[in-house]
């Protein structure tokens, strides 16, 4: 494709003129929202929600008086919800490179500051691309939160975007984003044809692309939250991408006949990263990890992704990397700590938390595919727990 970023543009401002105009459920929130959103949700203009194309829901806790940055923000659907969510001390800015949107989004910007109260506006909109942040006048070390809405799956440039996040990140700072990922490589043909590009479709990010790019740019191993099945509806779409086999239970079957019918499987998944301060001295060893409570929505447990909860009171032992990640977060006064010490007896129950470890590169690809397994899973558990 001649040029990602005007087709991307022409795609937003031209052929999109509503999400009723979407061919995929690939931009477009499936699932339940909670109910502290949906509350937002009814404050939020209705111009602004018509021209939402996000695929999943960008909004960690803990937010308040927080510094947070909306990459591809669109109409500005996200970006004011944030604003609720950080309130009136904190700040949120919304970059987007299409015009006709944040055009949308800026004409929008009083109406929500008298919604929520505000004497001051806490927003601001930047039209420009991600891939340059810094360029755009970003302040780098900046940012507490950084959140995406299905959008880096639409830039040709992936790596530049996730380097440009660690740059804008304060230390210790959170990378909250839902994108579409594909589990094999995607033909140039197919990446080539703007209808499936626009629709997040054939610039799917690669799982073995985000574990690699993320880590080369000092973030720790991204965390899958959650993880949603695209449905394909479009007849035309389906025929270019093949109608895909899951054998949700049986890895192996599912990991053959992805690779040999050559169908392609979606999912749009919501990660968390952490940029690790550089001078991390403090965190090389495992840690004891107890919750105390104090994160609004989660008094009772903290649920940190798809595989690990931190229940409050609950002793949980956890490798260098995911204590690193914790205790260099906004989360750290939320959790008692301490160096895990062999020789020490400790009072109640330690839960033992797997981490991921570095694997060699021949296993890396097993490692994604497994990735992948787990976000479909995941995937079709949560739509059997709703239906
Ligand atoms: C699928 S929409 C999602 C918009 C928004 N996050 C939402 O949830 O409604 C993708 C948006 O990303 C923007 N976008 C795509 N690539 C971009 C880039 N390289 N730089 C800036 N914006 C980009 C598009 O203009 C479009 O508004």
């Amino acid at each position: 494709m001649a040029n990602y970023h005007s087709n991307v543009q022409d795609y937003y401002s031209k052929e999109l003129k509503s999400t009723y105009d979407l061919k995929t459920s690939a931009c477009c929130t499936k699932g339940s929202t909670p109910h502290s959103i949906k509350s937002i949700l009814k404050d939020i203009h209705p111009d602004v929600q018509a021209k939402y194309y996000g695929c999943g829901l960008v909004f960690p806790p803990k937010l308040e008086n927080c510094k947070v940055l909306d990459l591809g923000c669109g109409s500005g659907r996200d970006v004011y919800i944030l604003s609720r969510l950080v309130g009136p001390q904190g700040f949120v800015v919304g970059v987007d490179m299409t015009k006709e949107q944040i055009d949308v989004a800026r004409q929008h910007i009083d109406y929500h500051m008298k919604k929520f109260n505000y004497k001051e506006s806490n927003v601001k909109f930047i039209e420009g691309k991600i891939e340059n942040l810094t360029a755009l006048g970003i302040n780098e070390n900046f940012f507490d939160v950084v959140v995406s809405n299905c959008v880096i799956n639409l830039t040709p440039d992936k790596k530049a975007v996730i380097n440009e996040v660690w740059k804008v990140l304060k230390p210790g700072g959170e990378f909250y984003f839902s994108d579409v990922y594909a589990d094999q490589t995607i033909s140039e043909d197919l990446r080539n044809n703007k209808i499936l590009w626009g629709e997040c479709l054939s610039g799917a990010i690669k799982w073995e692309d985000l574990v690699l790019y993320a880590t080369e740019a000092g973030f720790t191993t991204p965390r899958l939250v959650t993880a949603q099945q695209i449905d394909i509806t479009n007849d035309d779409l389906k025929k270019l991408v093949g109608t895909p086999v899951y054998f949700s239970k049986i890895l192996f079957f599912t990991i053959f006949f992805s690779h040999f019918s050559g169908n392609i499987r979606f999912v749009s998944a919501t990660f968390r990263l952490f940029k690790i301060p550089l001078n991390e001295a403090e965190i090389n060893i495992p840690y004891l990890l107890t919750y105390e409570s104090g994160i609004p929505d989660f008094e009772d447990a903290f649920l940190f992704d798809n595989t690990i909860t931190f229940k409050r009171g609950e002793l949980v032992s956890c490798g260098p990397t995911l204590a690193s990640a914790v205790l260099n977060s906004r989360y750290r006064d939320n959790f008692t700590f301490e160096p895990i010490d062999n020789t020490k007896q400790y009072d109640g129950q330690i839960v033992i938390v797997e981490e991921q470890k570095e694997r060699p590169v021949f296993l890396k690809y097993a490692t994604c595919q497994m990735l992948m397994f787990k976000a479909r899973r995941l995937a079709s558990s949560l739509m059997e727990y709703r239906t």
